[in-house]
């Protein structure tokens, strides 16, 4: 089964980098300045989902204008901003730059498939845009994680066919998109959240992708 797989999607921001942290940090800031309910529980709801999605979770269900919202989300992703002017090679998760540079010499094509609208500043900051043949990103599609619609894009600039691609994601949003798109799904996390993939790895580091060939 394995010589159908002919590309890999990455997730960015808690697959390649930690930036998740970093959106955590910027959301709980303004949360508190506007004295919106806000914590680490409500924060893992907002994996791979896009900003104003985000804020709509925040609000759980709060009447607010959508032109206070659109304040809101561009002061949040302002603080953002802050943190990506800090980040550098330095930042990428573990050895993933080894591992994304084994699968590239290995002949297999490469994305990176990211609800992020900052998704190219962040690989621009890694220094690692230039490994990847397609960037799809917060600004590529309509419609966002579960839907397939980003993932499929990414694999339409590949030139590949969707059971030819394996994703590897961190957020249940994400792994649902890509088993929408019959893809296969490599979650990178706890169970509880991307136990959906077809394989599951507790965190980067043990992402073994000779095993990803041989077991998908
Ligand atoms: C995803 C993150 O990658 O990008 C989400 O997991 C984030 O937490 C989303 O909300 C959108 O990011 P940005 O940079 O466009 O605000
Ligand atoms: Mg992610």
């Amino acid at each position: 089964m394995a010589k159908e797989i002919k590309g890999f999607i990455f997730d960015l921001d808690g697959v390649i980098t930690d930036t998740a942290e970093y959106h955590y940090k910027s959301w709980q800031k303004l949360a508190d300045e506007e004295d919106l309910f806000f914590d680490r529980e409500v924060n893992e709801q907002l994996r791979g989902v896009s900003r104003m999605e985000s804020m709509d979770i925040i609000l759980d269900g709060q009447d607010v204008s959508d032109e206070q919202k659109k304040k809101w989300t561009d002061r949040k992703n302002e603080y953002y901003q802050v943190y990506l002017e800090e980040i550098s090679k330095a930042d990428i998760l573990d050895d993933m730059e080894a591992k994304l540079n084994k699968l590239k010499a290995e002949g297999y094509k490469l994305a990176v498939g990211s609800s992020s609208r900052n998704a190219r500043k962040v690989l621009k900051n890694l220094q690692i845009t230039d490994i990847f043949d397609t960037i799809a990103d917060g600004n590529s599609v309509e419609n966002a994680k579960p839907a397939p619609d980003l993932f499929l894009h990414a694999a339409e600039n590949l030139g590949l066919k969707p059971q030819e691609c394996v994703v590897l994601e961190d957020a249940e949003s994400g792994v649902e998109a890509a088993l929408a798109a019959n893809m296969k799904a490599v979650g990178v996390g706890p169970e509880g959240r991307v136990g959906k993939a077809h394989l599951v790895y507790a965190d980067v580091d043990s992402i073994d992708f000779d095993e990803i060939l041989k077991k998908l």
